[in-house]
């Protein structure tokens, strides 16, 4: 797909800008436009190979844009695809009507989405032939692990960052970056001892067109004896008010294209942000502490997460006695969840606080400890599933 040329027309500059750096580093040729008569005369004059376009014009209707197009023998054939910051499926079926190839909705699955509307557009022309290998690899996306709760205090962010950390220790070569994305305050930052000042709401403030891949690559820290890059949480609530929601999609999408890894701490919320990563990832490690109140309110977590189309296959339930030796055992804890617990991890009093109070990972602090060998086990099945799992869906 070398050297084809792509017509970008998307009135929101920024977007448009993005989208182009995207195509650029695809190594195709980008043309631009910011509005759609402007469109229209560029598609006409330069004759793309492809139109992307969201739209929403303030100078045409979406319809009649697409029928001037396909009335021109010059673009009656070429590959449109509609990238639209709309979701209405009303909009989504006038403009396949109007003749468009494809409608994709903005969101963090856009851009996976976009590749094979490229391909299917391309007629699946080899791309293996062309690309060189650092930018094929780029198309494949990372694995998305996530990691919630349905109560706070069940040691969701400390299991995540202990695990991530004995993930990139057993996968030296692999590129691991962990997402503090509880609000309104964070806690990943103040585990790994990381006190500097970009976070997701900073990153976030920045011109999407900034924040690709390559810029958290070499922007984000490393904190001493973690091993993985930290993109931290919001530092305080005021922070987390503050925080552009709509660009954590776009976030997360730049991240998985250019790491092998994306662990994310969700915490307890499911919302509209939240939910779609869910349903995106590759693995959803459930925490779960051993109180009978944790454990019911889990089993109606997870009910909601299946009704929203989660496969229990995806979900890897952790029971961690973080509230001390009392409550139910694991046999209990499933019977009322509903799903396999895969591992279980011992209460250690206050050692964990410690080693947390410390900034020390648990294998590190107390290489042997029972606990930090379940932490080498669970990472290491968590990505032999992780994998497994995405093996199956391709
Ligand atoms: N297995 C455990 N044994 C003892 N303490 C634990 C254990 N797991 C977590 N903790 C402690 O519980 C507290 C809450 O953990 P945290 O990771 O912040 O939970 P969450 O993110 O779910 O709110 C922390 O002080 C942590 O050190
Ligand atoms: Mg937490």
């Amino acid at each position: 797909m070398i050297g084809k040329t792509i017509l970008i027309v998307d009135e929101n500059q920024t977007s448009r800008a993005f989208l182009s750096n995207l195509m650029r580093e695809k190594r195709f040729n980008v043309l631009e436009a910011g509005s759609g008569k402007e469109a229209l005369i560029v598609a006409w004059r330069d004759e793309p190979d492809l139109v992307l376009f969201d739209p929403i014009f303030s100078d045409m209707r979406d319809i009649e844009f697409i029928q001037k197009l396909r009335q021109s023998a010059r673009t009656a054939r070429t590959p449109l695809i509609a990238l639209s910051s709309d979701p209405a499926p009303a909009r989504r079926e006038a403009c396949l009507n109007a003749g468009a190839n494809e409608y994709i909705v903005k969101s963090s699955g856009a851009l996976a989405a976009l590749d094979e509307a490229f391909d299917r557009a391309f007629g699946g022309e080899a791309v293996s032939a062309e690309v060189p290998e650092s930018v094929q690899k780029s198309r494949e996306n990372g694995l998305l692990i996530v990691f919630l709760s349905a109560k706070g205090g069940t040691g969701t962010s400390s299991l995540c960052a202990n695990l991530a950390m004995n993930i990139k220790d057993q996968n030296p070569e692999a590129r691991v970056v962990v997402v503090d994305l509880v609000l309104p305050i964070g806690s990943i930052a103040q585990i790994v001892g990381y006190e500097g000042n970009l976070n997701l709401v900073t990153a976030a403030d920045l011109p999407s067109a900034q924040t690709n891949g390559d810029y958290f690559l070499r922007e984000l820290p490393e904190p001493d004896l973690w091993k993985f890059q930290l993109l931290a949480g919001s530092p305080d609530p005021q922070h987390g008010n503050n925080l552009k929601f709509e660009r954590i999609g776009q976030i997360v999408d730049a991240l998985r294209a250019s790491y092998d890894f994306i662990v994310l701490d969700i915490g307890r919320s499911l919302s509209r942000i939240s939910l779609p990563l869910i349903q995106q990832a590759d693995l959803i490690s459930l925490i779960v502490s051993t109180d009978l109140s944790t454990i019911k309110l889990t089993g109606t977590v997870w009910e909601y997460l299946a009704g929203q189309g989660i496969e229990d296959q995806n979900v890897y339930a952790i029971l961690n006695r973080a509230v001390g030796l009392e409550g139910l055992t694991k046999t209990e804890a499933e019977d009322i969840i509903g799903f396999p617990i895969r591992t279980t991890f011992p209460y250690m009093g206050s050692n964990f606080a410690l080693a947390n109070n410390l900034n020390q990972p648990i294998v590190t602090k107390y290489p042997k400890d029972t606990a930090s060998i379940i932490f080498k086990e669970s990472a290491a099945e968590m990505v032999r599933l992780a994998r497994q799992l995405r093996a199956r869906k391709s």
